[in-house]
């Protein structure tokens, strides 16, 4: 049985950069809860929200297929294990890359390290399920940033998309996003065939971080 998980996208809010972003990290490191709570923090908070909350997982928004050498300003998948990644999203929708960025990626990164590939679609989903990442996330792009989670707007994506990508490759777990804001959110989102969910302004743009992560892991 997996973990459900929450994936918690800090993007580049105010309310979770810089010091921000430390706080929220051990804001969510300090929830009792069951569930896997990882955080995705930009590659410059990484190594102080790594020190500020040891005990929670911290990936990556993004990295590029480059080792050491001449890349200059790519995400050096190297530097951010080093620095405490211990998994990255790739392809999200606001920032989007070639499937062969992809494969270069997975080919790059060691067993064990984390990748959630994003997708806009279940077709995506497939393309992307093919490479078996840890975890594909189908976000439809329009639902970002919503009021209505996509387990209610358009739960037959999510469903779908669980079905699709078990087809392909049934060791690639599957989340869904967009909209997604309280524990009866996820609940659905697990009932409809995902391990969990990935988030951000019902955490980001929450007067209350920590209360809105309890709400949201309460029936997990
Ligand atoms: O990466 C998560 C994200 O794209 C969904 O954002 O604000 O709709 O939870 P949000």
């Amino acid at each position: 049985m997996v973990d459900s998980l929450v994936v918690v996208n800090f993007k580049t809010y105010e309310t979770a950069h810089g010091a921000c972003a430390e706080d929220l990290a051990r804001a969510m490191e300090s929830i009792d809860t069951g569930a896997r709570i990882v955080a995705a923090v930009s590659a410059f908070d990484l190594s102080a929200v790594v020190a500020a909350a040891p005990g929670l997982e911290v990936w990556c928004q993004h990295l590029d297929p480059v080792g050491f050498g001449s890349n200059t300003g790519w995400l050096h998948p190297e530097t951010a294990m080093e620095r405490g990644a211990s998994g990255t999203l790739i392809n999200h929708a606001e920032h989007k890359v070639s499937l062969e960025h992809v494969a270069m990626l997975m080919e790059q990164i060691p067993d064990g390290f984390h990748v959630c590939a994003c997708a806009a679609d279940i077709h995506e989903a497939k393309a992307l399920a093919a490479l078996e990442p840890g975890f594909v996330a189908v976000e439809p792009p329009e639902l970002i940033g919503g009021e209505t989670s996509v387990t209610s707007a358009d739960p037959g994506i999510v469903s779908g998309t669980a079905q699709a990508v078990r087809e392909v490759a049934s060791s690639v777990g599957i989340l869904c996003g967009a909209g997604v804001k309280t524990g009866g959110d996820v609940a659905k989102a697990i009932q409809l065939g995902t391990s969990g969910v990935l988030l951000a302004s019902g955490v980001t743009k929450s007067e209350d971080p920590r209360s809105s992560l309890i709400d949201l892991v309460s029936l997990l």
